[in-house]
């Protein structure tokens, strides 16, 4: 941990962590990301509303079908990170309407980016595939994490500091 730490620090203040979570969960890793890294943090808000059964619904439908939406709570600039980690729930295997737009808008001025997705089901192959396909690039790295290792500590901090540390030495 002190080591990963040091490695991070001289690097921190480029690294912004942009996410987006609808209960929190992919809050959860964000801040933890951001916290080990020193990084900066940007929480994108979904302008339509996503709460409830008929949200929920709606939600896996608009992210079936590649939508987008109104987001806002975007402040910091994209183009002045060297490295920005996209956190992003799956969704019906795919983006969120709320990332996807962010990528789309943004996506020409990322220099860099790691991706990581959480989910209710233990595999995140999918949503993997479509932001890379959609970004067209070589993500530097990848994490999925599930409900039930994000309620685990000990498997929650080995994924996050494998993720961590695979960032601090490729970046
Ligand atoms: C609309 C919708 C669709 C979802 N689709 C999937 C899915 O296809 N596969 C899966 O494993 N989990 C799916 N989930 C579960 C979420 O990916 C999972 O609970 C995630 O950790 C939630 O993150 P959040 O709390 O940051 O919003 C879905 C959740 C929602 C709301």
């Amino acid at each position: 941990m002190e080591k990963m730490k040091s490695a991070s620090s001289e690097k921190a203040r480029n690294i912004l962590v942009v996410y987006y979570s609808r209960t929190g969960s992919t809050r959860k890793v964000a801040e933890y990301i951001t916290k080990q890294l020193g990084a900066d943090m940007e929480m994108i808000i979904d302008m339509k509303k996503r709460s409830g059964a008929f949200g929920f619904i709606t939600g896996a439908i608009d992210a079936l079908k590649r939508k987008e939406t109104e987001i806002s709570g975007i402040k910091k600039d994209p183009s002045k990170y060297d490295l920005i980690i996209v956190g992003s729930p799956m969704w019906a295997g795919n983006m969120p309407p709320a990332i996807r737009t962010y990528l789309n808008k943004y996506k020409a001025n990322i220099k860099s980016v790691a991706f990581f997705a959480t989910s209710g089901g233990p595999s995140q192959g999918k949503i993997f595939e479509k932001v890379r396909s959609f970004l067209d690039r070589e993500l530097i790295s990848l994490m999925g994490i599930c409900t039930k290792e994000l309620n685990d500590d000990s498997i929650f901090e080995a994924k996050l500091s494998s993720f961590i540390e695979s960032i601090t030495q490729k970046k």
